[in-house]
């Protein structure tokens, strides 16, 4: 039997139109424009429409991810939704997205690890794959974080922003590489780093808004994407200097270049967008790898670096191989 090899052949993303900017914040709240630019990077974030949930941001995403892979929906086999901001209890969102799509084969679910989401669902479809259990997938991250806001609160508010991504994960006998090495973590004793204290079975008082201790999460974000970086790099034989791009969840540009710095990535082999959106959670990462294929950042043959750390504590990093026209060529 031939080795089957999971590769990315379509990448989409979608932001909703109205756009929130660091002024709109400072016109209510004791804050600037400068504090927030110098201080995090973000210039200005989307927020969704009333009305507008995950899902249908999940939709706009997937379909321009089938869209470059140049397939059909009918064409899914299944469908991981990485969200922690679903749009109700249950079922989950991934199975509105399904319908939504007529994507009638696929089966569908949700998973959470909240900001390292996109790279958790990732491992996961690399394993179902490679085992033979799926052929083609639709990995998503999406979600509607203003809804999870406390607008008075100007440690996190000013952070968050809404958004999907979206790619098409394929398996192959004929790329070498693809998806390489993935590798997740977790630490639970730091769920409350950041967290909501609501909206679920544990009956509280309190709002479902985020809380974050945002100097602990900073220190140790650093701390754990550049372990988990070079876990991956050291599990490929791969040094950083061989990386082409990395792909780094948007969470605060300084410790995006903390971690470059560290792996002494120069500023055009990192592809950051956080300026443009805050942070979007298990979104940031297949926005930022959608804008950068499509922006002609990524070549056949191109090594992606992947990486991500957020609340449960949890992070996770893979590895890939651009390999996406080689793929479509050889359908059959
Ligand atoms: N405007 C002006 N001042 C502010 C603002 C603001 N928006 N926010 C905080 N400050 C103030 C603080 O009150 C504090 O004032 P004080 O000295 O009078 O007490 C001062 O600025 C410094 O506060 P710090 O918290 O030390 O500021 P810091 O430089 O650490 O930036 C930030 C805060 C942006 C939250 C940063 O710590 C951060 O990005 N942390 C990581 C967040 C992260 O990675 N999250 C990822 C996971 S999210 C998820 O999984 C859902």
């Amino acid at each position: 039997m031939k080795t089957l090899r999971a590769v990315i052949t379509g990448t989409g993303s979608y932001a909703p139109s109205r756009i929130m900017t660091n002024d709109d914040f400072a016109a209510y709240l004791d804050t600037s424009d400068s504090w927030i630019r110098e201080r995090t990077g973000i210039r200005e974030r989307r927020i969704a429409a009333e009305g507008e949930a995950t899902s249908d941001l999940a939709v706009e995403a997937a379909k321009k991810a089938l869209e470059s892979a140049d397939l059909t929906a009918a064409d899914i086999d299944g469908i991981l939704l990485a969200t922690a901001t679903p749009d109700i209890a249950f079922p989950s969102t991934a199975c509105l997205v399904q319908a939504r799509l007529g994507a009638t084969r696929a089966f569908a679910f949700d998973l959470n690890a909240v900001c390292s989401g996109f790279v958790y669902a990732m491992t996961v479809a690399k394993s179902l794959v490679e085992t033979g259990a799926a052929r083609r997938l639709l990995v998503i991250g999406s979600e509607v974080m203003s809804r999870s806001l406390d607008w008075k609160d100007r440690g996190t508010a000013i952070l968050f922003g809404d958004g999907a991504g979206a790619v098409v994960v394929e398996s192959s006998t004929t790329v070498s590489r693809g998806l390489g090495s993935f590798r997740l973590g977790a630490d639970g004793r730091h769920w409350e780093m950041i967290h909501v204290p609501a909206g679920g079975t544990r009956l509280t008082k309190e709002a479902a808004t985020i809380r974050m201790k945002g100097g602990e999460t900073f220190k140790m974000a650093v701390r754990q994407l550049q372990e988990s970086v070079l876990e991956v790099l050291a599990l490929d034989g791969v040094s950083p200097a061989e990386v082409a791009l990395l792909v780094p969840h948007q969470a605060n540009v300084r410790i995006i270049d903390a971690l470059a710095s560290r792996l002494a990535l120069p500023p055009e082999k990192v592809m950051v967008n956080i300026d443009r959106y805050g942070n979007t959670s298990a979104a940031s990462i297949p926005v930022a790898l959608d804008e950068a294929v499509r922006g002609g950042r990524v070549h056949e043959g191109d090594r992606v670096l992947l990486t991500a750390f957020g609340a449960g504590v949890t992070w996770g990093s893979g590895l890939l191989t651009w390999e996406a026209d080689l793929q479509k060529r050889s359908r059959t």
